[in-house]
């Protein structure tokens, strides 16, 4: 599917994922390089870190949060109403399209 990703430098990139690969949002930003290593995924995709928070910007239906990313995201710097932990969101066939921008390094 086609995902369109904003870096934190405001840089849009359009990049081609499989969905046959069971890859989340964070592991896509950092397998692309979108952004620097250390800064998105910390925590290894456990909702315990948000440094892969990211906005939704499309109008695509995600599946519902979870009771641990909600919690993180309380917690977390930078959060807007549109915000998801990127390794959350699985890369499925309905994303196609998807177009989100990454929250700023906390
Ligand atoms: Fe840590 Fe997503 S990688 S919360």
């Amino acid at each position: 599917i086609k995902i369109t990703i904003i870096d934190r430098e405001g840089i849009t990139h359009k990049v081609e994922v499989p969905t046959d690969m069971a890859m989340n949002l964070m592991e896509v930003v950092r397998s692309f390089e979108l952004a620097p290593e250390g800064t998105i995924g910390v925590c290894g995709g456990m909702a315990m870190c948000a440094s892969c928070q990211c906005y939704i910007k499309s109008n695509h239906e995600l599946p519902e949060m979870q009771d641990d990313e909600e919690a993180m995201l309380s917690e977390a710097f930078y959060v807007e109403d549109n915000s998801r932990l990127g390794c959350q969101i699985h890369i499925t066939p309905e994303l196609e399209g998807l177009e989100v921008e990454l929250a700023p390094e906390s």
